[in-house]
């Protein structure tokens, strides 16, 4: 047989193996039953923490913290840069966009090709007042023709080099699945993830599976090739792999989970014990000490108590270790415990 290669810089492959590469999302909906994705947070799931789960509990896809497209078009790029910040090894990674203007989302998503990511996810669930009244986020939801500008103008600057997904959820004030995420699987994504709740639910309700199964059959009537994840309340990769089947979704987003269970996405789940924890905690600290530096102490804090719990004498460990004012008083107390346990 035949074969015609054409090399790209780093990647020399067969040209028919080149037209047909799948994207990320097609490749893990091929490879797992179900796959994983650790849900981006806002300042949570920034380069340092992604390393660290990576490295003990690794989700099979992660996303970025939201990043926006006006600071990145604008003298604050620097900024929003922090959050697209990333290794390859916390590679297959997706970076997650926001913004009201289609053509700051085209400028941003050419740059989000060069940076190497594996694909770029725009945000139209988030329903934080001040977000929402710029018209990001969930108020797409209600504005049909700005999301569809913003889709396509995202896909022209992504070139077709990745993929581009969309995060929502199942409606504004009340439930719409049926005809905002049948505009959605109209306009060409290559994924939708679908948090079960409305914006104006908030997180105050228990997610509604029953409409993520909704959004999966409007996926095979309307783009069968679109890959759909579904998110909201799943703890464990048990109740990922229920929720999976019960609703036919292709992966399974877990983003609180994994502050009660460090170690849900691992592949085994073990009994953890304090002394692991601190030492996955100074792992942390010190990682953050030295990639993030400028950045503040005090949003690491949050991360104590992440790590720290669960344990007899958790509560009192944890009250000490959230007295330090400075990383390097942080390490300290860590190394204190870790002597005398
Ligand atoms: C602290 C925090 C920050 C979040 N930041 C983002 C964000 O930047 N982008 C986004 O799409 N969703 C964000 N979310 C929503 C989560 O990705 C997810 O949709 C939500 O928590 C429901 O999933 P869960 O029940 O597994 O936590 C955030 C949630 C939390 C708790």
């Amino acid at each position: 047989m035949t074969r015609y290669y054409l090399i790209f810089g780093l990647q020399s492959l067969p040209l028919h193996e080149l037209i047909y590469m799948k994207n990320i999302w097609q490749q893990l909906k091929d490879s797992k039953t179900q796959f994983f994705v650790l849900a981006p947070m806002d300042d949570v799931t920034d380069t340092v923490f992604r390393q660290i789960v990576k490295r003990h509990s690794p989700a099979d896809i992660m996303m970025t913290e939201f990043a926006n497209t006006d600071g990145w078009c604008s003298a604050g790029k620097q900024a929003i840069y922090s959050r697209l910040r990333h290794i390859e090894d916390e590679r297959p990674l997706i970076a997650q966009i926001w913004g009201a203007n289609p053509e700051h989302y085209e400028i941003m998503s050419r740059d989000i090709v060069e940076l190497g990511f594996d694909g770029i996810d725009i945000n139209m669930g988030c329903p934080i007042k001040d977000v929402v009244k710029t018209g990001a986020c969930s108020a797409l939801i209600e504005n049909h023709d700005l999301a569809a500008e913003i889709i396509q103008a995202t896909k022209r600057g992504s070139g077709g080099n990745i993929p581009v997904s969309v995060k929502t959820r199942i409606g504004y004030n009340k439930i719409d699945t049926e005809n905002w995420c049948s505009f959605l699987l109209s306009q060409g994504i290559d994924a939708l993830t679908v948090h079960g709740r409305t914006k104006k639910d908030m997180s105050k309700v228990p997610a509604n599976w029953d409409e993520i199964a909704k959004a999966v059959k409007l996926r095979d009537d309307i783009s069968p090739q679109t890959v759909v994840i579904g998110n909201g309340d799943v703890l464990t990769i048990q109740q990922g792999i229920d929720r999976a089947k019960e609703s036919g979704v292709d992966g399974v987003m877990i983003g609180r989970g994994i502050f009660q269970n460090f170690f849900v996405f691992a592949e085994s789940q073990k009994d953890t014990d304090l002394d692991e924890m601190l030492a996955i905690l100074k792992e942390h600290t010190s990682l953050h000490q030295q990639l993030l530096q400028g950045n503040r102490f005090e949003p690491l804090k949050k991360f104590i108590k992440m790590y720290v719990h669960g344990f007899k004498n958790a509560g009192t460990v944890r009250a000490n270790l959230m007295d330090a004012k400075s990383h390097s008083e942080l390490l300290d107390k860590i190394d204190k415990y870790i002597k005398s346990v």
